[in-house]
């Protein structure tokens, strides 16, 4: 269903197409937990990681994926191509496709700009995160966990808390869960909360949700995004919006803490909630959403190219 299909964003994922993708995690999760984690599917295929903006999960998690199934993985670096003499984004795409490539994997800072390669260019094209627009990859895996997690989605109750204006990953998620029949609730501070978010269901203390949640999903300061101050002081930040280890011991029995990472520690979250043990410590699963991540990102390899 998903052959030779970009994926851009999550509106255009229909639950099928969601629902194939999660499914496939499942066999493709079973081949990571192997001795030998390889399976022959993609051989003779060749897979093109091009990031503009720097990235350690994403980047590593679409080798990892690619290498397991067998794939030619190549990693392109803006910084050490012709790409610093002046070359376009298409002019450089359309070198990498000269050479046959089969399927491109791209971030970049320009919000849109992924949907616009995808027009020029006649192979699939999966979106890495471009600008503060989209991260569908992100948002699949985190369904994924979620699904691990709780085994259903309907009816959850997720809390996504931060910085809204500057943060892609809040507009892949909002969407996906939304659709899987979750209760979202944006908890931001007008200023990090643009329009687009501003009608939903909206609180703005991590307080009003901290003990009803069965998903406390934290974002992460775009600091690299911001180019003016959209919040006072980081001591207001942590005052109202931060997970600190008082906060963490009102959650509720089964309830989780997900953050797409990298986290700013003393920012969104604190040291010692990020270095809790124990009970508590359990219900943070920033590393299980990395380990599903090669799954959920194998499986859509798998299902584009296979
Ligand atoms: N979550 C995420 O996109 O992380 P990276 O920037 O490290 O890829």
């Amino acid at each position: 269903m998903l052959r030779r299909k970009s994926i851009t964003d999550t509106e255009s994922l229909s639950l099928e197409d969601i629902e194939l993708i999660l499914s496939n995690a499942d066999s493709f999760l079973e081949v990571s937990r192997r001795d030998v984690k390889k399976v022959p599917t993609l051989r003779g295929k060749t897979i093109v990681n091009l990031f503009f903006e720097p990235s350690t999960r994403t980047r590593t998690s679409f080798e990892i994926a690619a290498k397991r199934l067998s794939a030619d993985l190549i990693n392109f670096s803006s910084s050490g191509s012709s790409i610093k003499k002046g070359e376009s984004i298409i002019d450089t795409l359309k070198t990498m496709l000269s050479m046959k490539v089969d399927l491109v994997v791209i971030r970049h800072s320009d919000s849109g700009v992924i949907k616009l390669i995808d027009r020029f260019i006649n192979v699939p094209v999966i979106n890495a995160g471009d600008g503060k627009h989209q991260h569908p990859t992100q948002a699949l895996l985190d369904l994924y966990t979620i699904r691990k997690k709780f085994g259903k989605f309907e009816g959850l109750k997720v809390a996504i808390i931060g910085d809204f204006i500057n943060s892609r990953v809040a507009r892949s998620n909002v969407n996906l869960f939304e659709k899987m029949g979750m209760e979202v609730t944006i908890v931001s501070p007008t200023m990090l909360l643009p329009e687009d978010f501003s009608k939903m269901n909206v609180r703005h203390r991590i307080d009003d949700v901290i003990e009803e949640s069965d998903i406390i999903y934290i974002l992460r300061m775009q600091f690299e995004r911001q180019n003016r101050r959209f919040y006072p002081s980081i001591m207001e930040y942590n005052r109202f919006l931060s997970l600190d280890s008082r906060r963490l011991r009102k959650m509720k029995p089964g309830s989780i803490i997900m953050h797409p990472g990298p986290v700013n520690r003393g920012i969104e979250i604190t040291d010692e909630v990020m270095d809790a043990t124990g009970n508590f410590g359990g219900k943070i699963i920033i590393n299980e959403q990395v380990t599903y991540g090669v799954a959920v990102r194998m499986a859509l390899l798998y299902l584009i190219l296979g």
